[in-house]
């Protein structure tokens, strides 16, 4: 049977860019210093586009694959950085502000970081193969009800007596929050693009492109074998 070894090929790097880039960005803009409030501010809203851009980068994909394909690469890496920054969040919010968040606000916000922690957990070759590609793609899928429970989340502990009262950063923030649901939700009536059937395929992207995986044949790089299709 032909065989194929891949090696992963995540950009933690220059995802890692990106994460500092945005963070700065957010720190500067609320002139968060050493103020723990302030501070939490720029971990909830940095954790909450990390996340988003994670998941934008799936759905641009399947509608402009040309342009989008080759930042699939990137996705692993933001949405494991998101997920440290969520929980940074959750551990200000309850250490040092000494809050104890409670109703449909802490729920929607417990249920988005749990969703979270699985797919941070699930989101290596190991564990997607242990899993079967079905399941650890339906998990995949449940991470955009996570991040539409973020935009719920956002929404509900900023509306205060009533009234939505958001900054302009926090109005961009919660538009990339939804642009993402509604195009996950664009994508998925336009059907899938291209039918993957694993782990591996669902990374290689268009024509055989691999912007996530790359065949490898060196001894030091993991044995990973994918059936080839007839
Ligand atoms: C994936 C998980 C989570 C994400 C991405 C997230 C994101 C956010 C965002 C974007 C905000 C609005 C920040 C602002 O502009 O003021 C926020 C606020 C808040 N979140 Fe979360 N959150 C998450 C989980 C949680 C959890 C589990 C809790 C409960 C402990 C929580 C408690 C709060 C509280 C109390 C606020 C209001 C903070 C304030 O008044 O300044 N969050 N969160």
């Amino acid at each position: 049977m032909p065989q194929t070894q891949y090696v992963e090929k995540t950009k933690w790097w220059g995802a890692l860019g990106i994460a500092i880039a945005t963070f700065l960005a957010l720190y500067l803009y609320f002139d968060a210093g050493l103020d723990p409030k302030l501070l939490n501010k720029v971990y909830a809203l940095h954790a909450a586009t990390l996340l988003t851009l994670t998941f934008l980068i799936g759905s641009l994909s399947r509608f402009w694959p040309k342009i989008f394909n080759r930042y699939k690469s990137y996705r692993k890496a933001l949405g494991l950085y998101g997920f440290l920054m969520a929980a940074g969040h959750v551990y200000t919010v309850l250490v040092p502000l000494g809050k104890s968040p409670s109703g449909y606000q802490a729920l929607a916000g417990w249920a988005a970081f749990a969703v979270f922690l699985v797919m941070a957990i699930t989101s290596n070759a190991k564990t997607a193969k242990r899993l079967g590609y079905g399941l650890w793609k339906r998990i995949q899928l449940v991470g955009y009800a996570a991040l539409l429970l973020v935009g719920v989340h956002f929404f509900l502990v900023e509306t205060r007596t009533g009234v939505l009262n958001l900054n302009s950063m926090q109005i961009v923030v919660l538009a990339l929050v939804l642009l993402a649901v509604v195009l996950r939700i664009a994508a998925f009536i336009a059907g899938p693009r291209q039918k993957f059937t694993s782990y591996y395929d669902h990374f290689n992207g268009e024509d055989g492109e691999a912007p996530n995986v790359k065949p490898t044949a060196g001894k030091t790089a993991k044995k990973k074998t994918r059936k080839k299709k007839p």
